[in-house]
């Protein structure tokens, strides 16, 4: 019977984060752990921190992530003996997300384990249809997950990335006035002609940006670029900044990890 808890806050767009996520948890709870995983995107940042061990994923976004989780990871509780653990799913590479998240959890008194930096196809701008490739980097990718939970449970990973000085508040605010750029450039648009009104977009929004009317969906202004209603328009209905990129998503449900709903915790 397990005694120690670990518990998994994540956020995936469309689904490499979640698929990654499932591998780390596989891993932790074949040992003493008992793992439970949640969505950012549906939890309360004080219900969290009680675990013995909180593990953080994230998709890197502009060398940072999405604003939304940014607020979630100031708002988390503090702790007096917990151990954390970060796993970032990206295209190429993590910027200094990681020493500012670190930094972050360092004074809310965690302490900081492992940081897991995990290569994955990339869903932003595609211009070309995944292929052989993206299933390629995606394997190697959900082995390196596998692999980090692996080195976790032997103590030997490290999260010792970047080489800037540590300032978490300061990413949060440039992550804000980058996203005001972002969210002007990859405007949301809708083809009228291909939408059949079906609602998806509007249910799997992470922060609400989507209402329809009228039949149509009415993008506001929060959206994160998350590229998740994008990514599942089952009619591909959805453009970005008026460019019909090609859609990615490694699930239908990026919200949901195999054997561990989110709904459940
Ligand atoms: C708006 C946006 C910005 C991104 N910026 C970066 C980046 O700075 N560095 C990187 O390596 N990948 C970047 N990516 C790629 C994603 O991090 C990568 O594809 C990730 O695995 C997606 O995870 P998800 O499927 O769980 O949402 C970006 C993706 C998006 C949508
Ligand atoms: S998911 Fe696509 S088809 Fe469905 S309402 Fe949204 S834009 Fe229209
Ligand atoms: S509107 Fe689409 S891209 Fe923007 S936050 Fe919502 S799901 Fe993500």
């Amino acid at each position: 019977m397990s005694d120690k808890t670990c518990e998994i806050a994540f956020f995936s767009g469309t689904g490499n984060t979640s698929l990654a996520v499932a591998e780390i948890a596989k891993v932790l709870s074949n040992s003493d752990l008992s793992v439970s995983v949640r969505t950012i995107e549906n939890s309360s940042p004080e219900d969290l921190g009680r675990s013995d061990l909180l593990g953080i994923a994230f998709p890197v976004a502009a060398g940072a992530t999405y604003p939304f989780v940014l607020d979630f990871l100031e708002e988390l509780p503090s702790s007096s003996d917990g151990k954390a653990f970060l796993a970032v799913t990206m295209g190429s590479s993590p910027g200094n997300v990681g020493l500012h998240v670190r930094e972050l959890l360092r004074e809310k008194g965690y302490a900081p384990t492992g940081m897991a930096q995990i290569i994955m196809p990339t869903n932003f701008r595609r211009l070309r249809s995944p292929n052989m490739r993206d299933r390629e980097v995606l394997r190697e990718g959900l082995e390196s997950a596998r692999s980090f939970a692996r080195n976790y449970l032997e103590g030997g990973t490290d999260w010792n990335h970047g080489d800037v000085e540590p300032d978490f508040a300061g990413m949060r605010e440039d992550a804000a006035t980058l996203w005001k750029i972002l969210r002007s450039r990859y405007t949301l648009s809708v083809n009228e002609s291909r939408c059949d009104g079906c609602e998806l977009c509007a249910e799997v929004c992470p922060v609400g940006n989507i209402t329809m009317e009228q039949g149509l969906p009415v993008f506001h202004d929060n959206c994160q670029v998350c590229m998740r209603c994008f990514s599942l328009c089952p009619q591909k209905a959805i453009t970005v900044g008026g460019v019909e990129y090609e859609q990615w998503s490694t699930s239908e449900e990026p919200w949901r990890i195999e054997g561990f709903d989110p709904e459940q915790v």
